[in-house]
């Protein structure tokens, strides 16, 4: 038999090679609600401006509501050749209501579906990983209150920099989960346009209400060019973009994790609940979650780029090409969210071990600044000649195997004569981050302070 929905131009049957390349059921069935919901409004809308009758859109909707039904309680037989999830719900439909089904396509095109089915579904994953990041920032906010004056090592090129405190690190991820949650924000407002009534890529001549079926599916306005509405897939690569920068921003920290739970730095104990033991090595507590946080990342930075790449030769409009879309946005964005929900667990068990990270930030002579910067202020050195005489400093200290603050006064002097006693005040790691007051800097007031900011801020959603 050939096709239903276009039989009338054709005399044979697809091959069932074309059939498998063609058919996106298995996959765009995750579009089933949106579908519904898009038809529901679009028959409504026919039959409000009198292009179908009050009699007909009832039977669609009831028979629509029945579907969606069945859908729900698995009791739908999906069909490959029914090809997509718009196909396969007009097919059901037509067996339930009869004719009237046949009226729901009226100044309608699978384009202007899917491009509106997609949105929505783009647009639910958005609110959710809102929620989503909204949670990791609670426990980071918390965690960094509970240890705004938790003194640890800071690093640049992993090397040993100067001493920070935890929470001041906690609140760098706060910042950056900040900038992702209004990167998908923005995302949102751009992808709220509704493309249905652009048809299959024209328009249509019957007098439809666009603004009738934009608004009844919660969309902004309708999409201002037909062309664009049915052939724009920016919505798509903007949120996988925001995605990629915020999975960027989660493997950046799992990659922290794994280093500072290893037993060679001990900084952090992860609990049991985010960790997994060996088959043959007892002592293992592997950080499993943080891991595989890294490597989502690799998977969603792929959709995006894999969705670039099937986008940028595609003349106007719709190409069948587009409907590769869809499965690595609903690849991504899934994986997106649960990256965030382990990396909310993990943090709010995270428990940094003050000791290690006291000891481990005094380690590579990291208060050198500190000593730097009180020549300056103490000795009125311009501080490039403080930064020269402290590296001296340091090639002494390493020498006799110390640290900054071991150093026998009579080895400073013979460096720099004017040093006296007081410069060990600026040298312990409490002194160095309680120095730090400047704003944005580690210092543990300025992280209780820009914590609680935080909380209220976050308090209040
Ligand atoms: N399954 C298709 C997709 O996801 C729906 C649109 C088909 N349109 C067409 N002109 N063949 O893109």
């Amino acid at each position: 038999m050939s096709n239903r929905m276009w039989g009338g131009r054709f005399s044979e049957s697809p091959d069932a090679i074309m059939e498998e390349i063609n058919a996106s059921i298995d996959f765009d069935r995750a579009l089933a609600s949106q579908d519904i919901a898009g038809s529901k409004a679009h028959a409504e809308m026919l039959a409000k401006a009198g292009i179908i009758s009050t009699e007909d859109a009832r039977k669609i909707i009831d028979g629509l509501d029945q579907i969606a039904a069945e859908i729900e309680e698995g009791r739908f037989t999906f069909s490959r050749n029914l090809e997509d999830i718009h196909m396969n719900v007009e097919a059901r439909l037509a067996e339930l209501i009869g004719d009237a089904a046949g009226r729901l396509h009226t100044a309608r095109s699978r384009n202007d579906q899917v491009a509106t089915d997609f949105r929505l579904w783009v647009r639910d994953a958005l609110d959710d990983l809102d929620r989503q990041i909204l949670a990791l920032m609670n426990a980071l906010v918390a965690k960094a209150a509970k240890h705004a004056g938790t003194v640890m090592p800071g690093f640049t090129h992993l090397q040993s920099a100067q001493p920070v405190t935890f929470g001041h690190h906690m609140l760098a991820y706060v910042e950056m989960f900040a900038r992702d949650r209004s990167r998908f924000r923005d995302c949102r407002v751009r992808l709220n346009e509704c493309p249905l009534g652009a048809a299959a890529l024209a328009g249509t001549a019957f007098p439809i209400d666009r603004k009738m079926t934009a608004a009844a599916l919660g969309f902004d306005r309708p999409a201002a060019n037909s062309l664009d509405a049915v052939s724009d897939r920016d919505f798509a690569m903007e949120a996988l973009s925001a995605a990629s920068i915020c999975a960027i921003h989660l493997s950046r920290f799992a990659e922290e994790i794994v280093i500072w739970s290893s037993a060679q730095f001990r900084f952090v104990k992860l609990s049991d609940k985010f960790t997994t033991g060996s088959s043959i090595m007892p002592q293992k507590r592997n950080p499993d979650a943080a891991e595989l946080v890294r490597a989502k990342a690799g998977r969603i930075i792929g959709a995006l780029n894999a969705l670039m790449v099937v986008m940028k030769g595609l003349p106007l409009a719709y190409s069948k090409d587009m409907q590769e879309d869809k499965e690595q946005v609903f690849d991504a964005l899934p994986s997106l969210s649960l990256s965030l929900a382990a990396m909310a667990g993990m943090v709010a068990d995270l428990q940094p071990n003050e000791a290690r990270l006291r000891e481990a930030a005094g380690i590579g002579f990291s208060t050198a600044t500190d000593l730097a910067d009180w020549l300056v202020r103490e000795a009125g050195l311009p501080f490039r000649e403080a930064h020269h005489i402290t590296g001296r400093i340091v090639a002494e200290a390493e020498a006799l195997e110390v640290d900054l603050g071991e150093m026998p006064l009579e080895a400073l002097r013979k460096v720099y004569p004017k040093l006296d006693a007081t410069v060990f005040d600026v040298l312990s790691v409490d002194a160095s981050v309680a120095s730090r007051v400047s704003e944005g800097g580690t210092a543990p007031d300025n992280v209780r302070q820009r914590a609680s900011e935080w909380q209220a801020r976050l308090a209040q959603e």
